[in-house]
């Protein structure tokens, strides 16, 4: 969408008609000739990218008969993709016609401080009925994404977050002939029965360093199996009932199908917009090649059966389209399918087989963790001093919804007091029964070791989840990015019950 359209190659027309199809784009298609819908992105004249977004309330359908309130960017769910190229200055003029006040965070990239949508520390919340307009350069290149970031256990749960792509100057390192984006995320609507809520972690043994050995893939089964009705008692019972799952805004059959060609390599950019729920996504009959997390490349791709993802994490994953059929792309978490997470990809001249779906069973598949990737060091190297920092992530006792780091809530938190160019390790350490994705703002960081487990290559990530039970991660980021940064959980009530703190870089 935010595409010049005059320079759109034939690789991108492919991708834009395809998500065009999942109405992920606004652009309209006609005899092969792109146009832009009129309003949301123009090249200004100054070479500054324009785009105008306005929040407001709206129903939406998930699936036939599922009709809810829900908020929304531009008048759907989810809000309309941003499509820039890195270093591009970007402008979003964001009209609130919401009720209530809102902001945006651009989740991912490192943006100014002033443009970082934080309510209270770095602008004053969007009063109803009024504009404002974020700026800034578009980088690092990659799957970011942007959402409210206020009152998020509200504004988020009903849909205000979108993608945000930005593609990189150089050449792909990883060509493709079609894309698709896909946005997973959890619904209350009251018209089904809850699914289990995502308590073990489904992303255990992540700190293994090989996919089947260990005991990584025991405590993942383990996770995934026994977390029907236990979660409610073990942990809050505030979380919402989540009941309805969707993929684009849509729960299946209402889901696009992603239309593919034999032989085309094709992208999906996962995108976790998801209030509680993590996602474990499978495509019947294909291997997932991953090739970034959270929008930073990878050394090489590594192949799985299926992708665990956290709330707020992303993954780009490669699928190679050799086996011409109609399969469906599934979630396995216990209920997930059910509750409407399932799209089909139909290979062209397949579109009435009947689709294939995974098995349900988890047994002898190889799940993606962090052990098993290798990061491409993009971060800027450090100049400063080191410094550590031990956080304890605890809270949820008893049902409390109060979330703590190193004992205090959020304002009261002890804030990381840095110095441009500081190397800052981080250690947190959780000691409660629910994962914490934790996001750090304005600048991403290196995942160092998890629940013991050191990597010679680390990822680069802005999301890491922790898992519950003493999962451990340590992470490292150098602060080249000046002003005071949220870094929270991002699991709206557990930051609203304070696991919040703030980075400050002087
Ligand atoms: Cu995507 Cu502070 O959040
Ligand atoms: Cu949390």
């Amino acid at each position: 969408m935010a595409m010049d359209t005059t320079r759109l190659s034939r690789r991108q027309l492919l991708a834009v008609s395809a998500q065009a199809g999942l109405g992920a784009v606004v652009l309209s298609l006609g005899a092969g000739v792109a146009r832009p819908r009129a309003g949301l992105a123009q090249a200004g004249r100054s070479g500054v990218r324009e785009i105008r977004l306005e929040a407001r309330e709206l129903t939406w359908e998930l699936a036939p008969g599922k009709v809810i309130k829900a908020m929304a960017y531009n008048g759907r769910v989810p809000g309309p993709e941003i499509r820039v190229k890195e270093g591009e200055r970007v402008r979003v003029l964001l009209k609130n016609g919401l009720a209530e006040p809102t902001t945006i965070h651009w989740h991912g990239v490192d943006v100014p401080n002033a443009m970082d949508g934080v309510p209270g520390v770095t602008q004053k919340p969007v009063p109803p009925g009024e504009t404002f307009v974020y700026e800034f350069d578009a980088r690092p290149a990659g799957t970011r994404w942007y959402h409210t970031h206020f009152q998020e256990h509200k504004q988020l749960d009903l849909g205000l977050a979108a993608p945000l792509i930005i593609e990189p100057t150089r050449p792909d390192p990883v060509p493709v002939e079609r894309e698709y984006t896909l946005v997973l995320d959890d619904w209350v609507t009251g018209m089904g029965p809850p699914v289990p809520p995502t308590r073990e972690g489904i992303a255990g043994g992540r700190g293994g360093q090989g996919g089947m050995m260990g005991g990584g893939m025991g405590r993942m089964m383990e996770g995934m199996m026994g977390r029907g009705g236990m979660g409610g008692m073990m942990s809050g019972d505030h979380t919402p009932a989540y009941d309805t799952m969707t993929i684009n805004g849509k729960a299946y059959p209402a889901t696009e199908p992603l239309r593919v060609r034999k032989g085309e390599r094709v992208r999906l950019r996962l995108i976790n917009a998801s209030a509680d729920h993590t996602h474990v996504v499978r495509l019947a009959g294909h291997r997932l090649q991953v090739t970034h997390t959270d929008g930073n490349p990878l050394e090489q791709p590594v192949d799985v059966d299926a992708l665990p993802i956290a709330p707020a994490e992303r993954y780009d994953v490669l699928v190679v389209a050799d086996r011409p059929g109609a399969w469906a792309l599934t979630c396995l978490a216990p209920g997930h399918r059910v509750a409407g997470e399932q799209v089909l990809v139909v290979y062209e001249g397949h579109e009435g087989d009947a689709a294939k779906t995974p098995d349900e069973g988890l047994a002898g598949l190889d799940f993606w963790q962090y052990g098993l990737g290798r990061g491409r060091d993009v971060l800027p190297p450090p100049s400063g001093r080191e410094r550590v920092y031990d956080l304890a992530l605890s809270g949820g006792m008893m049902g409390s919804d109060v979330w703590t780091i190193n004992g205090k809530q959020y304002p009261r938190t002890d804030p990381l007091r840095l110095r441009r160019g500081d190397l800052v390790r981080v250690r947190f350490v959780n000691h409660s029964m629910e994962g914490h994705p934790m996001h750090l703002h304005g600048q991403s960081f290196k995942v160092l070791a998890v629940n013991g487990v050191r990597y010679a290559r680390p990822l680069v990530k802005d999301s890491v989840d922790v898992e519950p039970h003493m999962g451990a991660v340590v992470l490292a980021f150098t602060a080249h990015n000046p002003g005071d940064w949220f870094f929270h959980c991002h699991k709206p009530m557990h930051m609203e019950g304070g696991m919040i703190l703030l980075a400050q870089v002087a």
